[in-house]
């Protein structure tokens, strides 16, 4: 049964970051708890690095538990400044006594993206047992969302919107001039949790269409994010939420 999205709205990104530092850390010590591993889908972008700067003086994790992946990555080389696993390995990932083994980067190293996609579909089969048409349960996926209400490398328009078989996939962002991996919205959607961290006056009108609008996920990208069976929560600052 498809949740209702969780709207949290905090006076600042410092409270914002806090809270979701806190709520992320709550859901992987039940998982890990219970299973004995959990996985965090971490976003890029630049608003959740706040939180991963938290998360990386956080004590009550046993990182040799946690498995980090990356919902969505640019294809470029993972020390280049657009690297979304560089943000994260500068923030977090060095920062914390995580086996390598459990640090699951999208191999960009060659310029093939669609050969980087499939690969890091291979490593979400393998890590999570999945057979054929199985969805990864990630424990939790953080999320942004751009001004022009892409998510992860979900943009308006994209075909990638209507995908219901790969987990994975390669996209080209011609007015970004950018090609990306991202995963899919099923792959997302069958998370336990999906917390969207939205912070500025420059993603009102974005979060208020993702919100207030009818279902459109072609033009809302946002709107394609409903976990089947699992949380949503858009923690927000005032300043996002100013249209609401
Ligand atoms: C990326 C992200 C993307 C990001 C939004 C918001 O690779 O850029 O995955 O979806 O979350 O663009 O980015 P900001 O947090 O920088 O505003």
């Amino acid at each position: 049964m498809t949740a209702d999205p969780e709207l949290i709205v905090f006076e600042g990104t410092e409270p914002l970051c806090r809270a979701a530092t806190e709520a992320l850390v709550q859901q992987l010590l039940v998982a890990a708890a219970a299973r004995g591993v959990c996985s965090l889908v971490l976003s890029g972008g630049m608003t959740p690095r706040g939180a991963y700067t938290l998360l990386a003086a956080e004590t009550r994790l046993d990182w040799a538990r946690v498995h980090v992946f990356w919902g969505d990555e640019r294809n470029v080389p993972p020390d280049h400044p657009d690297s979304n696993f560089r943000m994260a390995y500068e923030t977090l990932v060095s920062k914390v006594p995580i086996p390598p083994g459990n640090i699951h980067r999208v191999l960009t190293e060659g310029s093939n993206a669609e050969r980087a996609a499939t690969q890091y579909e291979d490593v979400i089969r393998t890590f999570f047992s999945l057979t054929a048409g199985e969805f990864p349960r990630s424990d939790v996926v953080l999320l942004g969302l751009g001004t022009d209400g892409h998510t992860a490398s979900l943009f308006p328009g994209s075909p990638l919107l209507n995908e219901q078989r790969r987990i994975v996939a390669a996209v080209r962002v011609d007015r970004l001039n950018s090609t990306r991996i991202t995963l899919t919205p099923p792959a997302i959607n069958h998370s336990a949790c999906v917390m969207f961290l939205v912070s500025g006056g420059t993603k009102a009108e974005a979060l208020r269409a993702a919100l207030r609008e009818p279902s459109d996920p072609q033009q809302r990208p946002a709107q394609a994010i409903r976990p089947t069976s699992g949380r949503l929560i858009f923690m927000v600052d005032a300043e996002a939420a100013s249209l609401l």
